[in-house]
């Protein structure tokens, strides 16, 4: 198979959709895989890191996907990069399906298969291809130090000649990975750790993490049958905002995390909440992109609001590019293995349950997943 690696072109997009290590793998498995030209230097995977991992390079976009019959990408490619990719070529990326119509039209009229990397199904067999997982362990991760960054205070406890310091109390809300990551970062950090979900699982895996769960009174049936939060009634809302509300006034650093997958991310902290916290205090959204979680987020935005800093986070994976392409890549690599025969060839089994959970479009047309 030839297999092409385009740089990315999103703005702020530092990641790449294979690193060295993946390439190489490839390549001893009788594939060839064209990078482009400093497609991994902004994640520090030089040019001559792919070339000795057996690469071939090309310059600019055209080139690198002419003739691929599999393109890998992190991000979607833009309309003229659509426009540029080879007839019948399979596309692997995120691709924001519902939000992407006229993108995911564009690649069923070139007869382009499009897999989904947010689409991947969270079973056992494809967890080590799901993306959002991964991506989302970063994120956890990086939403800790900035807003540590931003705190007028230190996390751990300190005992110093200079005297001693209490640590600082961190909150974190939704524990799905994300949230898991976070609570184990400010942990380390020093910090002393709360969170809060709406799934019941979550309380364990939370007190494994050596956090104290916050228990909000019965918000029953908050879990689908795949494992995710569903939207909240009214009445299950008001007791969420309620056992949040009672924890916001004791956390110095709050990271919110809570999606529902498909619908704008679920409020969880007012702006009548944020007068109640103390000032100086941090908040960092990670729903920012899908609505906030918090009143008053902005997107890709610092503000503050009643003293409280609220850090509207985007994309944060792609700030720590090296290692959440390192994990990216491996994502990417073990789909490749699941969808290419042992003799090298390209099988697109649509009834598979991972191809066709992924599969937005196929044989000229936009799926319905
Ligand atoms: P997500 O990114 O969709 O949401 C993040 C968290 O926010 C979730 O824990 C969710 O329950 C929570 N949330 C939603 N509404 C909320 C509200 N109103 N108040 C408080 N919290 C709220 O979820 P994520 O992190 O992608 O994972 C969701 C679940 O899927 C987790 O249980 C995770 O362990 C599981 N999972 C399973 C995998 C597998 O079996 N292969 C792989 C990855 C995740």
């Amino acid at each position: 198979m030839r297999i092409a690696v385009p740089r990315e072109t999103a703005p702020l997009e530092r990641r790449v959709g294979l690193v060295p290590d993946g390439v190489g793998r490839l390549v001893k498995a009788g594939n060839t895989v064209v990078v482009e030209r400093g497609a991994g230097a902004s994640a520090g995977f030089t040019d001559a890191a792919f070339e000795a991992a057996g690469a071939t390079l090309a310059d600019g976009f055209a080139a690198t996907v002419a003739g691929a019959e599999i393109v890998c990408k992190v991000q979607r490619p833009s309309p003229e990069e659509a426009a540029a990719l080879p007839s019948g070529a399979l596309l692997i990326s995120f691709l924001q399906p519902a939000q992407q119509r006229p993108l995911l039209e564009q690649l069923a009229a070139r007869q382009v298969t499009a897999l989904a990397m947010e689409l991947v199904p969270r079973t056992t067999k494809a967890q080590s291809m799901d993306a959002l997982s991964s991506q989302a362990t970063v994120a956890g991760y990086k939403a800790v130090l900035l807003g540590a960054a931003h705190l007028p205070r230190l996390l751990p406890m300190l005992t110093t000649a200079a005297g001693t310091l209490a640590p600082a109390k961190a909150l974190i809300l939704g524990a799905g990975v994300a949230g898991l990551q976070a609570i184990a970062t400010a942990r380390r950090l020093g910090a002393i750790v709360s969170a809060f979900d709406v799934r019941a699982a979550a309380k364990e895996q939370v007190l494994s993490l050596g956090a104290k769960f916050i228990e909000a009174e019965t918000v029953a049936g908050a879990e689908t049958a795949g494992g995710y939060a569903k939207e909240l009634a009214e009445e299950q809302q008001r007791k969420v905002l309620e056992a949040v509300g009672k924890a916001l006034p004791g956390a110095d650093l709050v990271i919110t995390t809570a999606q529902i997958p498909g619908r704008a991310a679920p409020r969880l902290v007012t702006d009548a909440m944020l007068a109640t916290m103390q000032p100086g205090s941090v908040i960092v959204d990670l729903a920012a992109e899908t609505g906030g979680n918090v009143e008053g987020t902005r997107a890709g935005e610092t503000v503050t609001a009643h003293g409280v800093t609220l850090i509207g986070a985007v994309n944060l994976p792609s700030t720590v590019p090296y290692h959440a392409s390192q994990m990216y890549g491996r994502n990417i690599l073990t789909l490749l293995q699941h969808l290419l025969t042992k003799e090298g060839a390209l099988q697109l089994d649509l009834a598979d349950p991972i191809t066709g959970a992924m599969a937005v479009t196929h044989g000229g047309a936009v799926r319905g997943n």
